[in-house]
């Protein structure tokens, strides 16, 4: 290698020796495909111990007539490397920026990933109306278990072991049945559980989930959802009943609704009536429809939570939810609102 100005003999400075140091700088300089290589052969073949650098050195011992010539050769040598050099280092910088912005661009006129927000679900929002239409009223909202003791969903609720309405009911048991717990078949036992915990006077809703051994049709689902409500104070009566259902009916309905009682019978309450609304705006034209059950809360069931009958009086009243939605949305089939197929609930637009 005639790298040593000490070794002048290995570097005889000629022509060719510059030609061929040239050529090998500008192939190494075409050759780099990135930044990083043509540093590399920046300084093989223009750097300190280069080929070209080596020639350069051996100058000072050439003749000296001959000096003014080999200098000018081996100048404008290295000056076409560094030129090449320059020129390759501008060409890979500019495409390695284009590179750059091609990964880095966004296609604004693209249609962007469908992403739906999360949406509450018809029922949730018909229960949390509903509710607010109490609250609006000074109740308040209260919750019992869906995993219940069968005293609660049945004997404090003045359904008498033999007797024939618990029947009524088709019960989910738990097993082992002897620890008699059951998933509660309706949410009045909240009624007993609001009494014995919050004591009188008392107002409360409490929406929530039910199970009945039900099978799931376009009327039926195993799972729904109901909203009880209870009013304990003194001096109640089936007119205060009345008028809480009907400022219900006309919230949930509009001004036209209307509701009517029909005798009936259910263990926890008497007198017990059906509950039916006039819905002004069915979809079918306006009409009765059945809407739930509701009475005087029995006095058996005052007693059960520790409350003297002749001193308190309530009324109670339970609907399905599912049903309300129903025949207030024009919802026909139930199985719609158990599937979980988003385009329903977004039908109902998209609260949050
Ligand atoms: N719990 C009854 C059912 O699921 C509905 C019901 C009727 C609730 C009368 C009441 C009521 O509060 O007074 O069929």
């Amino acid at each position: 290698m005639p790298s040593s100005p000490e070794s002048p003999a290995n570097a005889a400075i000629s022509e060719s020796a510059v030609d061929a140091a040239v050529e090998a700088a500008l192939a190494a300089v075409a050759a780099a495909s990135d930044t990083a290589a043509l540093k590399a052969a920046k300084s093989a073949h223009a750097g300190e111990s280069s080929p070209l650098a080596s020639l350069n050195a051996t100058l000072r011992d050439v003749p000296a007539d001959q000096k003014a010539a080999l200098g000018k050769l081996v100048g404008q040598a290295r000056g076409r490397v560094a030129q090449a050099v320059a020129a390759r280092e501008a060409e890979l910088a500019e495409a390695e920026e284009h590179a750059r912005l091609a990964a880095e661009a966004i296609d604004v006129t693209g249609i962007p990933p469908l992403r739906t927000a999360g949406a509450r679900h018809p029922l949730t929002t018909l229960m949390e109306d509903m509710s607010d239409i109490f609250i609006a009223m000074g109740w308040e909202v209260d919750e019992g278990p869906e995993l219940e003791n069968d005293w609660f969903n049945f004997d404090a609720l003045n359904f008498a072991p033999d007797h024939p309405a618990r029947a009524m009911q088709d019960t989910f048991f738990i097993e082992p049945v002897d620890r008699h717990l059951i998933l509660r078949t309706h949410t009045s036992p909240v009624q007993s559980r609001s009494m014995l915990s919050r004591g009188v006077p008392l107002y409360i809703v409490a929406p929530g989930r039910v199970y009945r051994t039900d099978e799931l049709d376009a009327t039926h689902t195993p799972v729904f959802h109901q909203m009880e409500g209870i009013a304990i104070d003194k001096g109640l009566t089936m007119a205060h009943l009345r008028g809480a259902l009907e400022h219900l009916a006309r919230a949930l309905f509009g001004e036209g609704a209307r509701i009517r009682l029909r005798p009936s019978y259910f263990p926890v309450t008497e007198p017990s009536a059906e509950l039916d609304v006039w819905h002004p705006t069915f979809r079918d034209g306006p009409r009765w429809i059945e809407w739930g059950g509701c009475g005087m809360v029995n006095p058996n069931v005052l007693r059960s939570a520790g409350i003297d009958p002749e001193v308190y009086q309530g009324f109670a009243f339970g609907m399905g939810i599912e049903r309300t939605l129903m025949f207030r949305n024009g919802v026909s089939d139930m199985r719609d609102m158990v599937e979980g197929d988003v385009r329903f609930s977004q039908q109902f637009g998209l609260v949050v």
